[in-house]
């Protein structure tokens, strides 16, 4: 079975093949952050353009790095939720467009749910011998950290996805980009925030703790404003006055490079602990579950990965961690997720409409 999966939700515009759900043919993401990283964060508008302009290319070169030919599809998938509107009307239209003029299924994926099949996902190159991935014993636990979403799930064996918590501010994904502008770290937040912590000791000379929000008793919900706040006033001061007319004491610039990178450390770390003890509250007061299934951007986080592995440990879970090239926005998520609607004989018509908020 052969799905090619086109996402455009935000940022990236990319375009894959998977066969059976599970083995990437070919993963194509154009990414734009040479547009967006003067804004410091994603200019709609623009990122709508970038994928008109785009998307096209990219799905030619998924097809003949797959070495597939358009008929020999299965099915088109397309995340069509959630997302940026005017971005995710471009992959809809031309994911009907493929659909109809080719005379295939078309599949509108949920964004967030393709997510949490990133971890299943493998080349396809190193399957020949090898087995694929195991998939995750149900019931599980499902975290999903992006740069838009901070959620946990519980997932059935039927696909169900019961949600048990959100964010009710920043995703993390969000914090570590704001932590990154802070920290005068570089474009996208996240990956240099976590380079830059390699160096870095959370417990450093003058390093503050920074604060851990759990929310009430039983919350499973998360909140990362607090932690941006505490690491705006460690690298700045705090402020005289409120608001906009609020002035710091100093600036970034007045950092050395080694407080810079002890206070990335402390954020980390800070912001791993903060989804590890939620984990650890959602198997404290829920059922039991075999297994802990991960996805988005974040899950690329080298303190995030090391601390759930651990913890997985700890906790007799088995971990479905996605390898490095499915954490951040990517199509094989979305064509591998369609798979398992496509062999339920669930497909959508070209009615489908693009959703700015998640179902999920
Ligand atoms: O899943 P994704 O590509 O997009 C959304 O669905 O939001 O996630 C992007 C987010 C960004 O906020 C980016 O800074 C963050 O993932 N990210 C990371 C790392 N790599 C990407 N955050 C922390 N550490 C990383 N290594
Ligand atoms: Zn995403």
């Amino acid at each position: 079975m052969l799905i090619l999966g086109l996402e455009t939700s935000c940022d990236e515009t990319a375009a894959a093949v998977v066969q059976d759900g599970v083995a990437v043919r070919s993963n194509v993401v154009a990414t734009q952050h040479d547009l967006h990283q003067r804004y410091a964060g994603v200019v709609p508008e623009i990122a709508s353009r970038a994928h008109l302009e785009r998307l096209m290319p990219v799905v030619q070169d998924a097809l003949t790095q797959a070495g597939v030919a358009a008929e020999d599809l299965d099915a088109i998938a397309v995340g069509n939720r959630p997302g940026l509107v005017g971005s995710l009307i471009v992959g809809v239209s031309a994911a009907k467009a493929l659909a109809w003029s080719l005379d295939k299924p078309l599949i509108g994926v949920d964004h967030v749910r393709a997510h949490l099949h990133a971890a299943q996902l493998v080349d396809s190159g190193d399957t020949s011998g090898a087995s694929p991935v195991a998939a995750p014993t149900y019931p599980a636990l499902g975290l999903v950290v992006s740069g838009g979403h901070t959620s946990l799930y519980r997932l059935s064996d039927d696909g169900g996805a019961t949600r048990l918590g959100r964010t009710i501010d920043d995703a993390v994904g969000e914090a570590y980009d704001k932590a990154g502008v802070l920290l005068n770290a570089g474009y996208p937040g996240g990956p240099n925030v976590d380079a830059l912590a390699q160096t870095g000791d959370p417990h450093g000379p003058d390093i503050p703790t920074l604060p851990i929000s759990m929310l009430g008793a039983d919350s499973l919900d998360f909140s990362f404003s607090g932690l941006k706040t505490a690491l705006l006033y460690a690298v700045r001061g705090h402020p005289q006055g409120r608001g906009k007319s609020a002035t710091f004491p100093r600036s970034v610039d007045d950092l050395t490079d080694t407080r810079r990178a002890d206070l990335a450390a402390a954020f980390q770390h800070a912001a791993s602990q903060a989804v590890v003890r939620k984990l650890a509250r959602a198997l404290q007061h829920g059922p039991r579950v075999h297994a802990l299934v991960v996805g988005g951007g974040v899950s690329a986080n080298s303190e995030l990965r090391k601390r759930l592995a651990v913890f997985a440990q700890e906790h007799q879970l088995s971990l479905h961690l996605p390898a490095m090239a499915y954490c951040v926005d990517n199509a094989a998520m979305i064509a591998g997720y369609a798979a398992l609607r496509l062999a339920a004989g669930d497909t959508d018509d070209l009615h489908l409409p693009v959703l700015a908020t998640s179902r999920t």
